[in-house]
């Protein structure tokens, strides 16, 4: 299966995918990455696929005339690469209707809290301000919300009296990337079907 990953950041979640797929092999994965997108550029997720040696594009939102405009050349320049598969690996833009027309349904995101609760850009801050003591991550595929599509897996992070925002995110990370890693690989070799809110990995 062909993998297109977007990024907006440092892209460790990408780095992860990147090892099990040279770990275990493109077959033995199911999945190779074909290209890596981002919204900005001079982030070490571009890195990251320049050094294994990767195709990347960046789009950025204010070289277009609308968000309309800009979403229609995300999903122009993800569909020149014919993915089956789109991660967004902490892609911090929300995609509209035309990149949602294309690729809904094989479109999948990972956000660093246990959605529903703390969806958005400050999942990890606002569980913390809460006071929950536990959170997580969440694996879903995106739909026309934000961070409201089916779940397809989630992991558990006990939150710490010492905790700030930064330490608290690199230790939901740490599960957060082995439960992408895992997700992404299921999909790609078994295959799927999404029933209402149900995802089911054959
Ligand atoms: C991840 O925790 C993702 O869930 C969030 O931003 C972080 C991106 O980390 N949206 P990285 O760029 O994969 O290191």
């Amino acid at each position: 299966k062909r993998l297109v990953v977007l990024v907006s950041g440092s892209g460790t979640n990408l780095q992860a995918l990147l090892d099990a797929i040279a770990e275990t092999g493109t077959e033995g994965y199911g999945a190779e990455i074909v290209a890596v997108g981002a919204d900005r550029d001079g982030i070490e997720g571009l890195a990251r696929a320049e050094r294994a040696g990767i195709p990347t594009f960046v789009r950025k939102v204010k070289e277009y005339e609308s968000r309309e405009a800009w979403d229609a050349a995300l999903a122009e320049a993800v569909a020149a690469h014919e993915p089956d598969l789109v991660v967004s690996a902490g892609f911090m833009k929300i995609v509209g209707k035309e990149f949602l027309a294309r690729f809904g349904g094989r479109f999948v995101n990972t956000h660093p809290a246990l959605l529903p609760s703390f969806p958005g850009a400050h999942g990890v801050r606002d569980a913390l301000a809460y006071g929950a003591r536990v959170t997580g991550c969440t694996v879903h595929f995106v739909d026309d919300g934000v961070d409201t599509g089916p779940i397809i897996a989630q992991g558990v992070v006990e939150v710490r009296d010492e905790d700030d925002e930064s330490a608290l995110h690199e230790r939901i990370k740490e599960v957060e990337r082995r439960l992408l890693v895992e997700v992404v690989g299921r999909l790609a070799r078994n295959g799927y079907r999404i029933e209402g809110r149900k995802v089911v990995i054959q």
